[in-house]
C-alpha cells in the first residue's frame, strides 16, 4: 500500500517546508518538492493543511487501579480516543504492586494492551517497592524496552517510596542508563494538611486544590533533583504544576544537570477555580492540584515551555467518570463528604494535540514547530523512539496527522471519544483541529470516519534516552 500526501506544509522540530511525503508500506519513503509524479495507490490532499509528526503522549494510565476504582478508559477506548485527537503513540505507565516483582507489574500491564490498541504503545514501570531483587529486575525492564520508571514522592501508604529508596534507584539508573521519573510532591507534609482540613470539616474538592501547596512541589522538585545529581542519574518530573518546581527544573538544567520535565494541558488551561462549585469540582481533582491563576504558574509554565526550561506536554490521562457507571461503579463520588478519597486524575488523551495548538497559535506563545516538538519529537527523544518516531523523515513509522488550521470545533463529552460522562473543556471553542491520521501508513482517522480497529497498535520496545546532555 502506497500513499501520496501532496501539497501540505510538512512541520517537522527543525523547520518547517512545502513538501509532498510518500508512504509507503509502514514508512515514509520520500519527501519531494511539491508536485512530485510519485504514482500510487491513494493520494490525499493536503492543500492549506499542516503535515505533522502524529503525538506523543508520554504520560497515561489506562486502567489504572486507583483510590478503590479503576481508570476507566480501557486500552482499547482511551488508545482510539487518542488517535481522534491525533496522538499515535502513548506510554503508559505499568505498575509494581507492594510485594511483588517488577516485570510481574509489567506482564500484567502487557497483558492488558496486548491486542487492544488502536495505536502504538509502550510503558514505564511504577517502581513501588525498592528492593534488591526489584533494582536487579530495573536492568531486565531495559532490555525489555522499559528504560523509564516513575516512584512517588507522594501518596504515602500507596506508591510513596522513602528518600532513601529514591536515592538507591537512582544509583541503580546511573549506572543502567534509565530515567527516573518523579511525581515531586512532599506527600508526608501533604498528609498533615489533609487531616487539620477534614478536622475543621473542609470537605468539598476545593480543599484538595488548598492542601496540596505549590511550595511542597517546589520543595520535593529540589529534593529529587539534589538526590538525582549526587547518583548521577537522568531525572524527569512528571506532571509539573508549579512555578516553585519550574525555578527547581529551571536552575538545574542551567547547570547542566540532565534534568527535564513535562507540563499537561490541564496546568496550562485550567485552574484553582474549577476546584469549586461544591462537589463539581471533583471532576478536576488530579495531583498536583490545579493552580490558583493569580499566583502566575499558567504564565510561568507558557513561558517554560517557550524557553525549553519545560520539554514536553503530557496528559497524565486518568479519567474517572463523575456520575456512577453501570459497569465501573461509583468513581469520582467516591469521595463526596470527603476529598481525599475523590480519584485523582482527569481525562485527556484525546485534546492534548489540538489544545497546545489553540494555545500556542491565539495568544503566539508558542511556534508551530515548537508544538511540534514539545508534542513529539522531544516525547520521542527522551523516552528511547527518535528517529523511527517524533519526525516526519525517510525511514521514519509513517506516524501522521493532516491538521487543519482553518478548522474550528467545541469541545464537550457529548463528541468526545474518551469513556467518561463529562469534559474538563466543556464548551470552548478551539482553533484548528485534526482533520487525518496515518498510523504506521495506515488511514486510521479520515475526517469524522474511524478506520483503525484494536490490536493495530503494537508494543514499543524503547532504547535508552537520547536527549541527554
Ligand atoms: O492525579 C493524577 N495525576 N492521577 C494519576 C496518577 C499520577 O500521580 O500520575
Ligand atoms: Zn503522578
Ligand atoms: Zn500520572
Amino acid at each position: 500500500m502506497s500513499t501520496l500526501i501532496k501539497n501540505g506544509l510538512v512541520i517537522t522540530h527543525a523547520g518547517s517546508f512545502e513538501a509532498d511525503v510518500l508512504i509507503e508500506g509502514e514508512k515514509v519513503s520520500a519527501l519531494g518538492a511539491r508536485g512530485s509524479n510519485w504514482v500510487t495507490d491513494e493520494v490525499i490532499d493536503a492543500i492549506g493543511k499542516y503535515v505533522v509528526p502524529g503525538g506523543i503522549d508520554v504520560h497515561t494510565h489506562m486502567e489504572l487501579p486507583f483510590g478503590g476504582t479503576f481508570a476507566s478508559d480501557s486500552f482499547e477506548t482511551g488508545t482510539r480516543a487518542a488517535a481522534w485527537g491525533g496522538t499515535t503513540t502513548i506510554i503508559d505507565f505499568a505498575v509494581q504492586s507492594k510485594g511483588s516483582g517488577l516485570m510481574e507489574g509489567w506482564e500484567a500491564w502487557m497483558g492488558k494492551a496486548e491486542g487492544k490498541c488502536a495505536i502504538d504503545y509502550g510503558f514505564h514501570l511504577i517502581l513501588s517497592d525498592v528492593n534488591d531483587q526489584s533494582l536487579k529486575e530495573m536492568d531486565i525492564a531495559i532490555g525489555e524496552g522499559v528504560s523509564s520508571f516513575k516512584m512517588f514522592m507522594a501518596y504515602p501508604g500507596v506508591f510513596y517510596s522513602t528518600d532513601g529508596e529514591i536515592f538507591r534507584a537512582m544509583q541503580k539508573a546511573a549506572e543502567n542508563g534509565a530515567t527516573v521519573m518523579m511525581h515531586a510532591e512532599n506527600g508526608i507534609a501533604i498528609d498533615v494538611l489533609i487531616a487539620q482540613a477534614l478536622e475543621r470539616g473542609e470537605t468539598d474538592p476545593i480543599y484538595h486544590g488548598i492542601v496540596r501547596k505549590s511550595i511542597l512541589e517546589g520543595e520535593a522538585t529540589h529534593r529529587a533533583i539534589k538526590l538525582a545529581e549526587l547518583a548521577g542519574s537522568p531525572l524527569y518530573i512528571v506532571h509539573l504544576s508549579a512555578l516553585e518546581a519550574l525555578a527547581e527544573v529551571t536552575n538545574a538544567r542551567d547547570e547542566g544537570l540532565n534534568v527535564f520535565a513535562e507540563t499537561c494541558p490541564q496546568y496550562l488551561f485550567l485552574d484553582l477555580d474549577d476546584l469549586g462549585n461544591g462537589f463539581e469540582g471533583a471532576k478536576f481533582v488530579c495531583s498536583p492540584p490545579l493552580r490558583d491563576r493569580a499566583e502566575g504558574h499558567q504564565e510561568a509554565l507558557w513561558s517554560g515551555l517557550a524557553t525549553n526550561d519545560l520539554q514536553v506536554v503530557s496528559t497524565d490521562h486518568c479519567p474517572f467518570c463523575f456520575e456512577d457507571h453501570p459497569e465501573l461503579g461509583r468513581q469520582k463520588r467516591l469521595g463526596e463528604g470527603d476529598f481525599s478519597k475523590i480519584p485523582n486524575g482527569l481525562p485527556g488523551v484525546e485534546h492534548r494535540v489540538e489544545l497546545i495548538y489553540h494555545g500556542a497559535v491565539t495568544e503566539e506563545r508558542l511556534s508551530l514547530e515548537r508544538w511540534v516538538e514539545v508534542c513529539s519529537t522531544t516525547p520521542a527523544r527522551l523516552f528511547g523512539l527518535f528517529p523511527r518516531k517524533g519526525t516526519i523523515a525517510v525511514g521514519a513509522d509513517a506516524d501522521i496527522v493532516i491538521f487543519d488550521p482553518k478548522r474550528k470545533h467545541v469541545l464537550s463529552a457529548a463528541t468526545h471519544h474518551m469513556r467518561t460522562d463529562y469534559s474538563c473543556y466543556e464548551g470552548m471553542q478551539i482553533a484548528g483541529g485534526v482533520d487525518s491520521v496515518f498510523s504506521r501508513g495506515r488511514l486510521i482517522i479520515a475526517g469524522d470516519e474511524y478506520h483503525g480497529s484494536k490490536g493495530d497498535g503494537k508494543y514499543l520496545k524503547r532504547e535508552l534516552n537520547q536527549h541527554l546532555v
